[in-house]
């Protein structure tokens, strides 16, 4: 596997308090931007998979739209259920546009689609 680059959305378009996602391979992945800061996780909901990117974000907490598990956006943290994490992962900006770095297999082309769950 090695690092690549997925376009998440264009620079304006991701406010403070907001989310934007990816599916990647049927898998959601979401970039937070909290105080200027962009985080990146694994988006779908420990719980039942639902878009994290969906849920209301209170300052670096995000609550699932689903069921309302809260999860720390800083460093994927459950704050719902002790001892579980989201994945984390590399965000940045570059021409214009938000990108989130995932390990990804060299032969999966074809099954990334861009554009916002939201
Ligand atoms: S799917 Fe997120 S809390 Fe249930």
């Amino acid at each position: 596997m090695a690092l690549r680059w997925f376009k998440v959305c264009r620079t304006d378009e991701l406010k403070d308090g907001q989310a934007r996602s990816i599916r990647l391979a049927a898998r959601p992945y979401a970039v937070f931007k909290v105080d200027g800061a962009l985080y990146g996780l694994d988006g779908a909901c420990g719980h039942m998979k639902a878009n994290l990117a969906s849920g209301r974000l209170c300052g670096d907490v995000v609550e699932c739209a689903m069921h309302g598990w809260e999860y720390r956006v800083t460093d994927g943290e459950c704050l719902t259920v002790p001892g579980m994490r989201l994945a984390q992962h590399p965000v940045k900006t570059e021409d214009g546009q938000v990108w989130i770095g995932l390990e990804w297999p060299a032969d999966a082309s074809g099954t990334e689609t861009n554009g916002e769950d939201r």
